[in-house]
């Protein structure tokens, strides 16, 4: 048979083909992926529906049909939920938006050995103006062996996860993924419904000319945020400073903008938030899982995130994470003027 070589590979195909490269796999990972990318398409119809809010009605309201429309973090995450619920594969879930991990207890997850860690709808406050915005998402084995899941079963370090990914939900919307075996995009091909392959083997450049932080809180940055700042700002001819400022305010979109283009995304501690802003099972973790496969690096300013011990699922912590050579100088910075206070 003469195969296409110029053939479309949607997730699903992909997934199957990558299969083989887990000799003992049985297929669990897979249909975990297939079931979040299930739950990524309602999702997006929603989004894309977002701008219709005069004539379907507002957010958290109710509709011209008398319907009450959910908010749309509210119905991100029960689609997640329910997609991963019944793909029998996930025996629960810590999302940003439930206090307590959700236990999936069904029938048909009883044998299930995942947990998946994830913020359905990150970058909300975007929503409304029509920007960027994402979901993060995060798998881990049970650690447990049997009976209900434990909170030591989250509070595995991001070296342990298996797979982690994102979606983010833009001029297109994308999934971008990794098992451990480099990272691969996948962009939404309305016409057909399916993510296709679009990027695959991403790696992030050595260094970039972007740097991303939201300079409003400048006067509440550690002294070694203010100083690479300043680095960043200054001309010099050999690293092409000055860098441009990008800062979308939606970390899946600012983080993807770097991954392609190179550039640095730092939310470090402030005097506001101490330990920073961003959550480390469903924001941190997944993100610095991807980085380091594409080449790149995540720090806090001192230590590699995927080595700091979760302490409880919301705990937070600061980031530093983009193009290696980027991420070294903010951390020289740090060593050299602020002292570690996580
Ligand atoms: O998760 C929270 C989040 O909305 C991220 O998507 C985003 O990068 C960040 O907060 C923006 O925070 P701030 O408005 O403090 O810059």
């Amino acid at each position: 048979m003469n195969l296409n070589k110029n053939r479309v590979l949607t997730l699903g195909q992909f997934i199957i083909e990558k299969q083989n490269d887990f000799p003992y796999a049985k297929g669990e990972l897979s249909r975990l992926l297939r079931d979040i990318g299930i739950a990524a398409k309602m999702v997006n119809r929603e989004v894309n529906k977002a701008g219709l809010v005069d004539i379907l009605g507002d957010m958290g309201t109710t509709n011209i049909q008398g319907e009450t429309v959910k908010k749309l973090d509210v119905y991100a995450n029960e689609q997640f939920i329910s997609a991963l619920s019944y793909g029998g594969e996930c025996c629960a879930v810590a999302s940003e938006e439930n206090e307590d991990m959700v236990h999936i207890d069904g029938e048909v997850s009883k044998n299930a050995r995942y947990v998946i860690a994830i913020d359905p709808l990150d970058g909300s406050s975007n929503i409304d103006v029509n920007v960027s915005i994402g979901t993060i998402f995060s798998i881990y084995r049970r650690t447990s062996l049997s009976g209900a899941v434990e909170l030591s079963d989250f509070l595995q370090k991001g070296t342990e996860q298996v797979a982690a990914g994102y979606i983010t939900y833009g001029s297109s919307t994308m999934l971008v993924y990794t098992t451990g075996r480099g990272v691969n995009g996948f962009t939404l091909d309305p016409s057909i419904g399916e993510f296709c392959l679009s990027h695959p083997d991403i790696t992030i450049p050595k260094t970039g000319q972007i740097y991303s932080i939201n300079e409003g809180y400048y006067v509440h940055f550690p002294e070694g945020v203010k100083r690479y700042i300043k680095y960043c700002q200054t001309e010099d001819r050999v690293t092409s400073r000055p860098y441009s400022s990008r800062y979308i305010g939606s970390l899946v979109a600012d983080f993807h903008r770097n991954l392609l283009k190179g550039g640095i995304y730092m939310y470090p501690s402030t005097a506001k938030s101490p330990k920073g802003k961003l959550r480390l099972l469903y924001e941190c973790n997944p993100l610095a899982f991807i980085v380091e496969q594409a080449g790149g690096i995540a720090s806090d300013g001192f230590k590699r995130i995927l080595d700091l011990q979760p302490r409880s699922l919301h705990q937070r912590t600061p980031i530093f994470i983009g193009s290696p050579e980027m991420v070294r100088a903010a951390e020289d910075f740090m060593l050299k003027f602020s002292a570690e206070t996580v």
